[in-house]
């Protein structure tokens, strides 16, 4: 008999990290086995139910048969809500149609499909510096080069013109854009967000426009690039029903993008995972079309997250040994724990998690080491608590 096989990963994935959000989130559910009691602030997920009349669109979509294949982009009727829901934002020419959309298993699903049609061997990719661990990844296994361009600290890490443009290389093809920001909870202003897509636009670069996070704002609502852009036929947006309607696990996202980019994703999508789920599809649809009922429960979560946010934020402040942002949308706080070095943050959350029971995803995932995320995706006790036991750490790591 021959000797077992040993796996040696093969180059496609020679470079690829595990998700260190994924990775916290195991650690504490390891914990919690072990009987400990862990505050879990780690997941990127709201911590509500799924709506009730967007469960029982479901359970009616099923019992009416929804179990079969649907088109790999996804069933009519979403695709036309969702083309309907950018043109109430899109006023400049061509108005988006179902052909512009493609449903995916998730804004994960869309945002890979995305970069691997666009981005190839030899390109460029800017990726504003901290951002959302998958985007490094996604970039990456697009066989593609990620350039980081770092944000400034004292304006929520936001990214600008001319940081941008400092960057750019005869080689750079497109940006990844975020707002409000995983893991920053930093808003672009309608102002900045225009010029970075003018500069897109001017420069020939697509713009991958992550906005699944574009109803979770506090100071008025967030604006995504359909409201701003002169141009679209150089954007690809894309946002989900994940974060707005606390639908995590039923996985549907999508992309609106002009057609043949819609096409080559389609054929992409059609020898990975083919549609998203049936019923899943059938559920989003009601979430986007049901109105008040829905939008609601919409309002009354975010409005939650910010009571959240107003009531741990001051708690966060009075550590003189943190910087803390201030965010205007999403569910993170992002800050700057002392220590210094490369493994300040991650040190930071290993103590907090296996001698405070609080879970935080190191800055390191965001390529900003020295920062840590905290979600408050969880109840306003929990949070409160939490970052109570944060501030306590970092005072007395910084001796005071
Ligand atoms: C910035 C950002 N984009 C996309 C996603 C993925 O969302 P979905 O559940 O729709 O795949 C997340 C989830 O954490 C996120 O934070």
């Amino acid at each position: 008999m021959s000797a077992p096989l040993v796996f040696h990963p093969s180059a496609n994935i020679a470079e690829l990290r595990e998700s260190a959000t994924i990775a916290v989130s195991q650690r504490a559910r390891a914990l919690k086995a072990q009987g400990r009691e862990v505050i879990d602030l780690g997941a990127g997920e709201p911590d509500f139910d799924t709506p009730a009349p967007i469960r029982d669109a479901a359970k009616v979509a099923l019992d009416k048969g929804a179990t079969r294949y649907t088109a790999v982009e996804g069933i009519p009727p979403l695709r036309e809500a969702i083309a309907a829901e950018a043109n109430a934002h899109w006023q400049g020419e061509g108005r988006y149609a179902a052909g512009d959309v493609v449903v995916s298993n998730g804004s994960k699903q869309s945002l890979y499909n995305a970069c691997v049609v666009c981005f190839g061997p030899g390109d460029e990719v800017l990726v504003p510096t901290p951002s959302w661990t998958s985007y490094y990844e996604m970039v990456t296994l697009a066989r593609a080069t990620v350039v980081e361009v770092r944000g400034d600290p004292s304006r929520g890490w936001k990214v600008d013109v001319e940081m941008l443009a400092r960057h750019a290389t005869p080689r750079t093809r497109g940006l990844m854009l975020n707002s409000p920001s995983n893991p920053t909870g930093s808003v672009y202003s309608p102002a900045e967000l225009k010029a970075i897509l003018d500069l897109a636009a001017a420069r020939g670069w697509w713009v991958i426009s992550d906005e699944i996070y574009v109803r979770i704002a506090y100071d008025g609502p967030a604006v995504g690039a359909l409201d701003v852009a002169e141009r679209r036929d150089n954007l690809i947006i894309v946002n989900g029903v994940a974060k707005a309607y606390a639908m995590t696990g039923w996985r549907i996202g999508w992309t609106l993008s002009p057609a043949p980019v819609a096409k080559a994703m389609n054929a992409f999508q059609s020898h990975t995972t083919s549609n998203a789920a049936t019923v899943s599809q059938h559920a989003a649809l009601a979430a986007l079309t049901l109105g008040a009922p829905v939008e609601s429960a919409v309002t009354a979560m975010v409005a939650e997250f910010k009571k959240r946010r107003d009531a741990a934020l001051p708690i966060l402040r009075s550590s003189k040994a943190l910087t803390v942002l201030d965010p205007a949308g999403a569910f993170y706080f992002y800050l700057k724990v002392p220590g210094a070095g490369h493994d300040a943050g991650a040190a930071f959350c290993t103590q907090l998690l296996e001698e405070h029971g609080v879970a935080i995803v190191p800055g390191s995932a965001f390529r900003t080491p020295e920062w840590v995320r905290i979600s408050y995706a969880a109840s306003e006790a929990q949070v409160v608590e939490a970052c109570r036991r944060v501030a306590a750490l970092a005072d007395r790591m910084a001796g005071g």
